[in-house]
């Protein structure tokens, strides 16, 4: 019998207590608002949906269309439900405080609502990513501030990738498990439980155009990956990059490999091109509970205290003993 994300959600509640009734409700909102993103993008042309918007988020990146409808798709879904107190996205500015006239909740909720923007247009997979914090106890209101806590603070995170499938990837701390979207009953079908990350792998991520711009530990790691069978490494390596975080991710997860997006030195006081609070954090607490590792070389990411809303980081993560191997890499540089 299969079992829809609404029933593992009221067993993870019920039977095991990992969650309380309004995390669930939260994380029913957001499966709903990326079954309706999902929607979206498989219409593509079809439902003008494709393209520039004509506008730069905060960060100067030019946002497509679809960057802004899943923004607005995320927002709308949980701003009434009573579960939230503020949202935080990579296409806002600032904070978005849930309205008055709606009840207050005691959740934060954070999204990437599109993450590979650049695949759009070519229809290649591309998928939002979201993360949950509990706004710390005490204070009144909600601030900026509240939401500045360590990716190991985080209650729930997943993603969905919107690709041949669309696929929902969920952790609340109790291992990871996928769900896939069955449109003729519109629900979520836990299709993989308790998914683990093989701890070595031949195959690796990371855009090599940027080669010349890479610190010695990332271009040791990858120059031995190169060398193959002839190599120190001793085996031929094999590379994949499909340039949408969430699909790099995803095949990780089902395969194994090492994904990287390290700092580089066209801009050396910028950390990193990711973003810590909606890309690596989410990501890095989900490979970490599939059994992989995420660092930004120097440290575990989710330890990282965040200084700002908008922070970017170096991300290495993936199978365990390439990630360690390249964290040994960075400690040998110092
Ligand atoms: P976003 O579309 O949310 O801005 O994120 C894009 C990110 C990430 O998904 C991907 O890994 C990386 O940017 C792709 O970078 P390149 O353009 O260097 O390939
Ligand atoms: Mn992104
Ligand atoms: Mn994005």
């Amino acid at each position: 019998m299969s079992i829809s994300l609404s029933r593992f959600l009221v067993e993870e509640q019920r039977e095991k207590g990992h969650i309380p009734p309004e995390l669930r409700l939260l994380l029913e909102v957001v499966a709903r608002a990326c079954k309706s993103i999902s929607h979206a993008v498989n219409k593509g042309a079809l439902g003008g949906v494709l393209g520039s918007a004509g506008s730069e988020n905060v960060q100067g990146e030019v946002q497509k269309k679809l960057d802004i409808i899943a923004n607005e798709v995320l927002i709308e879904a949980n701003e009434w439900g009573g579960h939230l107190a503020a949202m935080a996205s990579e296409e806002m500015e600032s904070i978005y405080l849930v309205p008055n006239r709606y009840p207050q909740g005691e959740y934060l909720l954070l999204f990437d609502p599109l993450d590979g923007s650049s695949n759009i247009d070519v229809n290649v997979s591309i998928g939002t990513i979201f993360s949950v914090l509990k706004k710390p106890e005490g204070n009144s209101g909600v601030s900026e501030s509240d939401f500045l806590q360590k990716g190991e603070s985080q209650v729930a995170a997943g993603y969905c990738v919107y690709g041949p499938q669309t696929t929902l990837v969920l952790t609340v701390g109790d291992g990871v498990n996928m769900f896939t979207l069955d449109r003729e009953q519109g629900s979520f079908v836990l299709t993989q439980e308790k998914v683990q990350i093989p701890v070595d792998t031949k195959e690796f991520a990371i855009n090599m155009s940027n080669m010349r711009h890479w610190d010695t530990p990332v271009k040791r790691y990858i120059d031995e990956c190169l060398e193959g069978k002839e190599g120190l490494r001793g085996k031929d390596f094999n590379m994949r990059w499909i340039a949408s975080m969430v699909a790099d991710v995803h095949r990780i997860l089902t395969r194994g490999g090492v994904f990287m997006y390290p700092w580089d030195k066209r801009e050396p006081n910028k950390p990193g091109k990711l973003r810590l609070m909606y890309e690596a954090n989410p990501m890095s607490w989900i490979v970490e509970q599939a059994g992989g590792a995420s660092t930004n070389g120097r440290e575990r990411i989710l330890n990282i205290q965040p200084q700002a809303l908008h922070e970017r980081v170096s991300v290495i993560l993936g199978s365990k003993n390439e990630v360690d191997l390249v964290t040994k890499y960075h400690a040998n540089n110092n």
